[in-house]
């Protein structure tokens, strides 16, 4: 094992090399125009796979983006390891608050800035590292790994469910390590076990059949825009509760036991909020911050737009005003329903002088995953060896769609062994990924694929 990890640490700078060509590529999922990138990304990480030493390396087609799969099957009678993870990155916008160009990286205070950098593809690079560091060293794994790295993570991933359902022989695995999320504080390590589900909508209002003078017009109709921020603002009552009939119907109570661990972690509502910059926190009564961002159900809009946004003044009533409007979602309750229970609401609330059509985007299912777990007390004790320091048990208040679906089709235990920070800027300008974790990462990794295999 030693040699393992004295071969990972000389190859610090080399690592650091082959991230920077993998965040050249401007693998945005949601975007048309970079359908090329996208291909290109997946065929860098097959290369990359097959360079480390899996024995079958294959990319397959999908309705959408394509999905890398690896494997090495050389451990008869040894665990299996699926590993996960996305090389789809989220668009740029607002480009100009970049510091640098998001797809040029670069290295500052030991932190490489790029878009991509820490969700996901430098925890996904950790994984590849680690096992050839393997292969470069004993020539071999202590047990069975299969990959797939998909490419739609950041738009729901519903084509690598349809292809889960299909291939469950092919992804049959014992456990899957997901590095997709993160510490709960720098050089801590941390075992993630509970994800918040999902549930995006979009709701559009339209009021008269074109833009109007609002001179002319105002005070003779409803403007869609004053309407739906009354809905939107009715959506939540005056102590953070959601309003929606029936929406709260399967939250369960948080446990005393986790209650206590969240105290436990000892969270500055006080440092927060000075990070964040905002003079208080905000949101539903009666819980603390940790309980209501990893375990409370909360309801959000995402963007709003309609008439007129340019710079200076025009004078318009707008035909039609759009919001965007998610909700994460706690363990039990599912984002059919609530898609239903939440366009019901909507339409009760929408006034005769205006139509509403209400949308429901994406979803996905939040999730747990049992502390007691040989996976899971491997991966801890990993961890721990890597960082000299003892792990931690925490939820996230994020979503990884498929995480549920593992679980649920394959029957096996998921690790999510996060070595991204949320002050790392994902999905907003300027991200970037700490080299030291990056580092920290990939020992784990491969103390981890010893661990389990004990
Ligand atoms: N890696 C993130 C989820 C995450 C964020 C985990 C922060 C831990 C800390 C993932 O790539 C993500 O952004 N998920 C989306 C899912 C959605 C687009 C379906 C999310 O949570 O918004
Ligand atoms: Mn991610
Ligand atoms: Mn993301």
């Amino acid at each position: 094992m030693q040699e393992v990890i004295n071969y990972i640490q000389s190859n610090r700078e080399s690592y650091i090399e082959e991230l920077k060509e993998f965040l050249r590529i401007p693998s945005i999922s949601t975007l048309p125009e970079n359908s090329d990138d996208i291909k290109k990304c997946a065929e860098f990480v097959a290369d990359k796979l097959k360079n480390a030493g899996m024995s079958r390396v294959e990319i397959f087609k999908t309705e959408g983006h394509p999905l890398v799969y690896g494997e090495w099957l050389g451990a008869p009678g040894k665990p299996t390891v699926l590993i996960y993870g996305h090389y789809d990155v989220q668009p740029v916008d607002p480009i100009e608050l970049w510091e640098n160009p998001p797809f040029e990286p670069v290295i500052k205070d030991d932190k490489i800035f790029a878009r991509g950098a820490t969700d996901d593809k430098g925890q996904v690079f950790m994984h590849i590292k680690s096992v050839e560091a393997y292969f470069k060293t004993v020539g071999s794994l202590p047990l069975n790994i299969k990959f797939i790295i998909e490419g739609e993570e950041e738009i729901g991933s519903s084509n690598l469910e349809v292809f889960i359902n299909n291939n469950t022989d092919l992804l049959k695995c014992d456990t899957v390590l997901i590095s997709d999320t993160a510490l709960y504080a720098p050089g801590l390590p941390t075992l993630t076990y509970g994800l918040r589900g999902l549930c995006y909508m979009e709701v559009e209002v339209t009021g008269p059949n074109k833009d109007l003078h609002s001179g002319t017009f105002g005070g003779s109709v409803a403007n869609p825009i004053n309407i739906l921020a009354d809905i939107i603002a009715k959506l939540q009552d005056k102590n953070g509760k959601i309003t929606i009939p029936g929406f709260y119907d399967s939250v369960t109570k948080l446990s005393k036991m986790e209650r206590d661990n969240f105290k436990a972690l000892k969270f500055s509502d006080k440092k927060y909020a000075k990070e964040l910059g905002v003079a208080e926190l905000k949101g539903e009564k009666g819980f603390s911050t940790l309980e209501r961002v990893w375990a409370r159900p909360t309801l959000d809009c995402n963007g709003i737009f309609g008439g007129f946004t340019g710079k200076g003044a025009k004078t318009v009533i707008p035909s039609s005003a759009t919001a965007k409007i998610s909700m994460r979602l706690v363990p039990y309750q599912e984002p059919k329903k609530i898609a239903k229970l939440f366009e019901k609401h909507i339409k009760q609330l929408a006034p005769k002088s205006v139509k509403v059509v209400v949308r429901s985007l994406h979803g996905a299912n939040a999730s747990m995953t049992p502390l007691n777990d040989k996976a899971t007390i491997a991966a801890s004790k990993a961890m721990e060896k890597a960082f000299g320091k003892k792990t931690v048990y925490a939820r996230e208040g994020g979503s990884v769609p498929i995480v549920d679906v593992f679980g649920r089709k394959l029957k096996a235990s998921v690790v999510l062994m996060g070595l991204g920070l949320n002050s790392e800027n994902l999905h907003s300008p300027n991200e970037h990924f700490s080299l030291k974790h990056f580092q920290l990462g990939i020992k784990s990794s491969a103390l981890f694929f010893n661990e389990y295999s004990l």
